[in-house]
């Protein structure tokens, strides 16, 4: 199983970030999670270059559309979602069906980031996505200056998201023909 991840913070030392590598590393037996680096890369959306695409958009359709899941771990900037992954996501809709029926988790490495992950729920729901509620976690990582390693080591937080990436994969299983 191939689940794609999606960091909405660029930040070198993104507190996002390192909750979606350490899931990566607590994921199931035979369930890959490969984080997408090219989030800053893709140009601003516009419907005008739908009829020739750039290739760095291709590739990411591509990514998506071979995923089996998603897993998006994003900060709150200003109350909403940031540019760089509302753009992405908007990638997702004017080209083709890619992201549709996907089974999406929404990590959060903020706890009192709730606008930004009610609106990331709302655009995925009419993307077509399914949230998978389970999956979906807040883990309080803000602050704390935490490695990846620091997180895999703490038993609580481990356990969390093991236990999300697991519910991930059950929502996946679930939802196949
Ligand atoms: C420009 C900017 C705006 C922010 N706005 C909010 C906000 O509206 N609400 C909030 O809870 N946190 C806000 N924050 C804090 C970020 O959500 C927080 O730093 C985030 O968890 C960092 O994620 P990262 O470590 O993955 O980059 C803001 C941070 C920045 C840099």
């Amino acid at each position: 199983m191939n689940i794609v991840a999606l960091c909405g913070s660029l930040r070198a030392v993104s507190s996002n970030k390192t909750l979606l590598r350490a899931a990566a590393r607590l994921a199931p037996e035979g369930v890959t999670i490969t984080l997408y680096e090219g989030l800053g890369d893709l140009p601003h959306y516009n419907p005008d270059l739908e009829s020739n695409p750039p290739p760095v958009v291709r590739a990411f359709r591509e990514l998506i559309r071979a995923a089996d899941g998603l897993v998006i771990a994003s900060p709150e900037y200003m109350h909403g979602v940031p540019g760089s992954l509302k753009n992405a996501l908007d990638w997702l809709v004017g080209g083709g069906d890619e992201f549709v029926g996907k089974q999406v988790a929404l990590l959060n490495a903020s706890p009192r980031s709730t606008r930004a992950q009610e609106s990331l729920s709302d655009t995925v729901t009419i993307m077509a996505g399914h949230v998978v509620e389970e999956a979906s976690i807040a883990v309080p990582l803000l602050g704390k200056n935490m490695s990846e390693e620091a997180v895999l080591g703490d038993a609580e937080i481990a356990g969390a998201l093991r236990g999300a990436m697991v519910a991930l994969v059950r929502g996946i299983e679930a939802a196949r023909p």
